[in-house]
């Protein structure tokens, strides 16, 4: 029987990430990123969240990126400015994708192979914790991920999250009625994921069996503010971040959201001070 404990979880989803990592770092797509990595001014991020993190006035200061994968995307602040620092990743497989690209771009990154729950006491804290497409889908208590957020922050530090707007989950690009809400937006518990992990819309056989949550945007603002994150700013937009086969949900007349980002701000001690007055 499944062990759907919080625990059990993250452990499924370890062992599902790292049986698809080899398929990750393969091909002319992952050599052109090695290569990319070297050039000067390398980024993957896109001109919205490029924008976005331009504009927060984080020019020098640290960032850790929480769910890192291959780093791509931390590495990609350096573009920006900003000082990527640490990527934190249960994925051991990934993370050696992550030292191969740091190297390509001349990094010292601090690579953490962690359970975002489970997290080493020197981890440190930094002006920006980023988290990106695909990160909150796999955490199976979000009060918790948000208080380990916050831990993760120095006082008037910020939280940037680019991600996948939960209204989208409730579709299914493969069903034959692809418009039509496959999964409720209220579904609590989560759905297997028996197919390896991978982004470019091929079916690559199947993988380890791990779990993905729809996260309604109500939980996910919520759980933020919960921890102790004031909220800055949330925008929701018509674009999609995700695999090729969710095109069809974008450029539409009747748009549905399909990625949103939030920016949240750690108080720094002399509001909390202020306020305890
Ligand atoms: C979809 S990937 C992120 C991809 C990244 N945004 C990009 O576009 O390159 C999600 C990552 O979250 C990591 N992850 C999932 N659950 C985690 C946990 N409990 N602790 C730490 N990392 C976790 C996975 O190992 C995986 O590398």
């Amino acid at each position: 029987m499944a062990d759907l404990t919080r625990t059990g979880i993250t452990a499924a989803n370890r062992a599902a990430w790292n049986a698809s990592a080899p398929l990750h770092a393969t091909g002319a797509h992952w050599h052109q990123l090695v290569a990319r990595a070297a050039l000067p001014g390398f980024s993957v991020l896109d001109p919205v969240i490029s924008a976005l993190l331009d504009g927060l006035g984080l020019q020098g200061k640290t960032a850790v990126q929480i769910g890192c994968n291959n780093a791509r995307e931390l590495i990609s602040l350096a573009a920006l400015g900003i000082r990527p620092v640490a990527g934190i990743d249960q994925a051991g497989g990934f993370l050696s994708h992550a030292a191969v690209l740091a190297q390509a771009a001349g990094l010292d990154l601090r690579l953490i192979e962690a359970d975002i729950y489970d997290l080493p006491a020197d981890v440190g804290q930094f002006d920006l914790a980023f988290i990106t497409i695909g990160v909150l889908n796999w955490m199976p208590d979000l009060p918790a991920f948000f208080r380990v957020v916050h831990s993760l922050l120095v006082p008037g530090g910020r939280l940037v999250i680019y991600e996948t707007h939960p209204v989208l989950e409730m579709f299914d690009p493969k069903s034959p009625t692809p418009h039509v809400p496959a999964f409720s937006y209220f579904q609590t518990r989560p759905q297997d994921v028996t197919e390896a992990i991978t982004y470019d819309g091929q079916d690559h056989g199947a993988g380890e069996r791990g779990y993905w949550f729809i996260h309604p945007l109500g939980n996910i603002v919520s759980a933020c503010v919960q921890a102790g994150l004031g909220l800055v700013e949330l925008k929701e937009y018509g674009h999609t971040i995700r695999e090729p086969e969710y095109d069809i949900y974008a450029d539409r007349a009747a748009q549905i959201p399909m990625s949103f980002s939030l920016v949240a701000q750690k108080p720094r001690a002399a509001v909390i001070a202020a306020a305890s007055l």
